[in-house]
């Protein structure tokens, strides 16, 4: 079979090593930036190549990684890497599992990617991919130029020929002549098929740590005849591990601050970019803006001309077309079109405001639909409700949902006006059109209409206040207040 031009014959992600220097039991490439794991950024990257298999290496907390791995894209091929060390062996590794899957990798490219490198953008792999093809070299490994190089693979270059690359040595081997070489090894590269497999074949674990280099096979490739190059990136950031989370703060940092630009670029205003925080995984339409101190976390959408913030967060939450969401946090929540929510709104999921509804200030909802012109706007608490259109809830209303072993649902009708501090003691149902009384605590139904009140009537112990608190301040102040009173009926 002929391979098409830039379409690679397989990416590998290694993803096997332990990553201890993130100092935790979450496996290193599964902590996460801009909302998305590394290993996810680092599948999504390979993915887009469009290869014909995708392949990830896995060794350390394999089961977790595997599953966390395949959750995210259930194509992928895993591959297990045994006891033997180092990137050359993960790579042989993968090529041995693509074999045992009936995939011969032997010809055409093969892409090795790692899984703690997130900001790698599929351009620059594509760019590494063409430059590979367009030269026929047998490796072209992708390098940057480093202030600090130390710790990365040194790339070795032909004094007669710079364009051509020798071999690459690790720091750990180099001399210190070597050492002060400051083009790195991103650990990247687009391989000839049949010359990597040969390659490895080769490859010792005679080094100072005493593992399967797959740098060794720069060296290898060369030596039988093969034409080894770099591309050179200008962008440290897409080469750039995180090893710890002072780098995987540094790498969100950068993720962020380039998820931001683009939007910014496609239409949205942000007018903070220091405060503002959006996930790779958010879709933002022209004309949105962005106040200051507002987080846009998983499938968040902004519909054209939505406003959100300032200090809210939305996690997975949907914004219409001209909505306005002020000091919220959200989740799992959906705001129609015209909607307004905040200030100081606690959106639980399934809570789903109508077109040109509100949720005012003070309010938490959870799982409650509220139809379109309906507006709840101060104080309350809205749980496993429907409420219909234009119904007005009045102030400090609450949703009485769970009577302490069992939830239960409050149906409002449509047109409906509830006044303050009513309490719908659910499962309870109010009828269109219908009124409630303030503070009325509604058990029974409120047919279509009526006016339900449930509150006794007042009663007012004259004198209470003089007989019980005698000489109190409130004694004092009822005292004159109705002197005054009495020597204004004398006038
Ligand atoms: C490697 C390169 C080095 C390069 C550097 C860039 C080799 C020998 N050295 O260094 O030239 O500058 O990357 O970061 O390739 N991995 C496995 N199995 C293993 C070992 C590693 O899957 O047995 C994976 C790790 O999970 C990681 C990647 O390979 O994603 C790189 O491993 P790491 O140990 O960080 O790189 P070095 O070997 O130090
Ligand atoms: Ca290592």
């Amino acid at each position: 079979m002929t391979q098409s031009l830039d379409r690679p014959t397989a990416v590998i992600v290694l993803a096997a090593g332990a990553g201890t220097r993130m100092k935790s039991e979450t496996p290193k490439i599964m902590h996460t930036l801009g909302g998305v794991s590394m290993i996810g950024h680092a599948l999504n990257t390979a993915r887009a190549l469009n290869p014909e298999h995708l392949v990830a290496v896995v060794r350390h907390q394999r089961d977790r990684v595997a599953e966390h791995i395949l959750s995210h894209d259930d194509d992928v091929i895993l591959a297990d890497q045994d006891e033997v060390p180092g990137t050359g062996r993960a790579v042989e590794c993968g090529l041995e599992a693509l074999a045992a899957a009936g995939h011969a990798a032997d010809s055409g490219t093969v892409v090795v990617t790692y899984g703690d490198v997130p900001l790698l953008t599929p351009d620059l792999v594509t760019e590494l991919v063409t430059t590979h093809e367009s030269q026929g070299n047998a490796v072209t490994v992708l390098t940057a130029l480093l202030q600090d190089a130390t710790g990365y693979g040194r790339i070795l270059r032909d004094d007669a020929n710079p364009e051509a690359v020798v071999g690459i040595v690790e720091h750990k081997d180099a001399t210190d002549a070597q050492r002060e070489i400051r083009e790195v090894n991103s650990g990247i590269y687009a391989f000839d098929a049949a010359t990597l497999i040969s390659a490895l074949a080769q490859v010792t674990t005679d080094n100072a740590q005493g593992e399967k280099y797959l740098t060794d096979v720069l060296g290898l490739a060369r030596a039988e005849g093969g034409r080894v190059a770099a591309v050179t990136t200008e962008d440290r950031w897409q080469v750039e591990g995180a090893n710890d989370r002072v780098q995987l703060a540094a790498l969100g940092k950068e993720l962020n601050r380039r998820t931001v630009e683009t939007a910014m670029r496609a239409g949205t205003t942000v007018i903070d970019p220091d405060t503002t925080w959006i996930d790779a995984t958010v879709t933002l339409e022209p004309d949105t803006t962005i106040l200051p101190g507002t987080q846009l976390h998983g499938l968040t959408h902004l519909a054209r001309g939505a406003v959100v913030g300032p200090d809210s967060t939305l996690t997975d939450v949907t914004v219409g077309e001209g909505a306005t969401v002020t000091r919220t946090h959200g989740s799992g929540a959906e705001i129609k079109a015209g909607g307004v929510v905040g200030p100081f709104t606690y959106l639980r999921p399934g809570t789903v405001l109508g077109e040109d509804g509100k949720i005012g200030a003070f309010y938490e909802t959870k799982n409650v639909q509220i139809g379109r012109g309906s507006k709840l706007s101060h104080l309350g608490y809205a749980g496993d409700a429907t409420i219909g259109e234009h119904t007005n809830i009045g102030c400090g209303n609450i949703t009485a949902n769970y009577d302490g072993e069992n939830k239960h649902r409050t149906i409002i009708g449509s047109h409906v006006r509830t006044s303050s501090n009513t309490v719908f003691v659910a499962p309870v149902e109010v009828g269109d059109g219908a009124y409630t009384g303030a503070g009325a605590v509604v058990r029974k139904d409120v047919p279509p209409g009526a006016l339900a009140l449930s509150v006794a009537p007042q009663r007012n112990n004259e004198g209470w206040v003089e007989t019980k608190r005698p000489g109190s301040a409130a004694a004092q102040a009822a005292a004159q207040a109705l002197e005054t009173t009495n020597n204004g009926k004398g006038n």
